[in-house]
């Protein structure tokens, strides 16, 4: 039986994803809340934020920032995943109950998702975890999010309209599951209060389900009166041009980024998730009006 959860550490806690689980945990109130932060790091946090500064390569400095924490959150970048064993190590060495591992996108647990090449590193994480929780006390819950939403939208990611030139992938009809940064950090909150029901699994989440072309019309309807002109394009061609990419030694933004749609957006890597746990973490999901909203607030 999981013992409840109190005392959370969180890494990465400055990033992107990472700032708003922080927000998120801190005003639950449910926690008492310690951030891990790299050495010289220049990261700051609010006012009265417990903040410990850990050497991330030692198992043992780790070990020490973790003493009689519960769980650790690890929303790092992408670049830090592999920083994540000794972190996990640490957490076994301290009694950690709960680790949530890097992952926060598409369903890993797909075999077509797991071959691509962008996601490598938290494949290797996530079966780093898994293994560890069959011999030792430590557990593990993997978010499983989809695409950021409001993060996707003001980063040309699950549709640019930054010129109104958005590509859109395979006809733009398929749905995908999508959630905002706020979200994912509500669900974090409920994970770590329900740590029974969250044990050892995959957790499915999102705030809605969306198509391209329906991020599209809606963007239309925002901003009727800009110059829209859709390019449409294949991924199988842009999957292929980043395989190419791959053997030329190129490990980029541009070479990664279509493997990730093909998660979103190819009917066989389940981007549209068939069941979550929305009900279960206490996430209510947005509305297409929700979408107008942070359209709005990109386009205008
Ligand atoms: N589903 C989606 O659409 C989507 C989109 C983007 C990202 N993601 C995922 O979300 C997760 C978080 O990504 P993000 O973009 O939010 O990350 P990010 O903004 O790049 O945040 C990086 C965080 O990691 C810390 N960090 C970096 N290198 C470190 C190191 N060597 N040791 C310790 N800490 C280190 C940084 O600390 P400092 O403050 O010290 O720099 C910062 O707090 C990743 O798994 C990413 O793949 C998902």
């Amino acid at each position: 039986m999981s013992r409840p959860i109190k005392n959370v550490a969180v890494t990465g806690a400055s990033g992107r994803l990472g700032s708003a689980v922080l927000e998120r945990l801190v005003s639950s109130g449910k926690f008492n809340i310690k951030v891990l932060r790299r050495n010289g790091s220049k990261s700051t946090f609010a006012l009265g934020t417990q903040v410990v500064d850990v050497d991330f390569e030692s198992v043992d400095s780790l070990k020490a920032a973790l003493a009689g924490q519960d769980a650790v959150v690890a929303p790092l970048g992408a670049l830090a995943l592999g920083i994540q064993k000794p972190l996990i190590d640490a957490a076994i060495a301290a009694g950690v109950q709960r680790f949530l591992p890097s992952e926060f996108g598409a369903d890993l647990s797909n075999s077509n998702n797991r071959k691509l090449p962008v996601f490598a590193g938290k494949v290797e994480i996530a079966d780093y975890l898994v293994e560890k929780a069959k011999d030792t006390p430590l557990t593990y819950t993997v978010v499983s999010n989809g695409a950021f939403l409001d993060w996707g939208l003001r980063n040309r990611f699950i549709i640019d309209i930054s010129e109104y030139k958005p590509t859109i992938f395979d006809g733009g009809d398929a749905i995908f599951s999508t959630t905002t940064l706020a979200s994912v950090g509500d669900a974090v909150v409920g994970i770590l209060l329900h740590p029974e029901e969250t044990k050892n699994r995959r957790v499915y989440i999102e705030d809605l389900k969306i198509s391209q072309n329906q991020l599209l019309a809606l963007a239309r309807r925002v901003a009727p009166g800009k110059p829209w002109e859709p390019q449409q394009a294949s991924l199988d061609a842009a999957t292929k041009r980043s395989d190419e990419r791959l053997t030329q030694g190129l490990f980029d933004g541009e070479t990664f980024l279509p493997y990730i749609y093909r998660s979103m957006l190819d009917p066989a890597s389940d981007g549209n998730f068939q069941k979550t746990d929305n009900a279960l973490l206490g996430l209510k999901g947005k509305t297409e009006e929700d979408v107008v909203e942070l359209l709005k607030q990109v386009l205008n």
